[in-house]
């Protein structure tokens, strides 16, 4: 059970709310522990297959904690950005799609825990930034790593030096959204996306997300030979013969995720 969080369990996946509306869901550190915690035993249940992370009330996440950043001084400050940092890597790392359904601000440490998802699914209210220059700091939570991976260079400079929201129509526009819905389809065409996932081998959207993911440590000639080790494994695989014959029989594949 957590305090910060609300965990709901669906048929091969489940859904992450963030659930502290009355701070707009703000990163304190309970919640990047329950995170944390929560992102492990997902890594580790081989009944999940995917994650639907969301908030609860008006925000995605409107940050970290300002009350805790306001104590961090020369000494602590460091080791609040890797922990944080552990946290993101967490989810992004847990080896099953994890999807932001993001329903209003995403902001600072908010956006950051948007970026850590593989994929970003808007409300048309939602709003991101990297506000951190308004506070003296800077991302810390992977904002400025992962957002001009996302966006590039000159586009993620641009929010982190001016510190400004943008909608969500703005936020498909340069790529740091993938589908922007009405916020009452939100959770509902995300789920469906879910679903589409679902229906396919998990042992081949598992690979794709690791080898996709490869894609920025590795270079080019090293991303090549992971990803043709990760093929060849296939190969080998239930899921292949079947997912091959299905097509060839005209008919719709069995998977047993293996
Ligand atoms: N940390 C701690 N508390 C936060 C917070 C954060 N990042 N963001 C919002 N809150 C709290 C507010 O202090 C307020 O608490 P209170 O009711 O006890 O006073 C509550 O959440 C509601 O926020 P409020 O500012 O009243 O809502 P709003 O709709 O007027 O404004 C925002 C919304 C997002 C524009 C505004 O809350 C904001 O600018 N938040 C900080 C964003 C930021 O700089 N994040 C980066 C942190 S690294």
């Amino acid at each position: 059970m957590y305090e910060t969080l609300e965990v709901e369990r669906k048929a091969g996946f489940v859904v992450v709310w963030l659930n502290r509306p009355d701070k707009l869901n703000a990163l304190n550190a309970q919640m990047l522990q329950e995170l944390q915690d929560l992102f492990v035993n997902i890594a580790n249940d081989a009944s999940v297959y995917a994650v639907i992370l969301s908030g609860r009330g008006k925000a995605f996440a409107a940050g970290a904690d300002i009350a805790e950043l306001h104590r961090l001084n020369a000494d602590t400050g460091e080791s609040f950005a890797h922990r944080g940092q552990g946290v993101m890597n967490a989810i992004e790392q847990c080896g099953k799609p994890v999807i932001a359904a993001v329903n209003g601000y995403a902001l600072g440490g908010g956006c950051e825990l948007a970026l850590a998802c593989h994929l970003r699914f808007a409300s048309t209210k939602a709003k991101f930034g990297q506000p951190e220059v308004n506070l003296g700091i800077i991302p810390g939570y992977g904002g400025t790593q992962r957002l001009p991976r996302v966006v590039g260079v000159a586009i993620a400079l641009e929010m982190i030096l001016s510190g400004e929201m943008i909608d969500a129509e703005q936020a498909a526009r340069i790529g740091l959204v993938n589908r922007v819905y009405p916020p009452e389809q939100l959770m509902e065409e995300t789920e469906r996306f879910v679903q589409l996932l679902l229906q396919k081998g998990q042992a081949a959207i598992q690979a794709a997300l690791r080898a996709v993911l490869a894609a920025r440590e590795l270079s080019l000639s090293d991303g090549l030979q992971f990803e043709a080790r990760a093929f060849g494994q296939l190969c080998g695989t239930p899921d292949f013969l079947e997912g091959t014959a299905a097509f060839l029989e005209k008919r719709q594949p069995r998977f047993q995720h293996q």
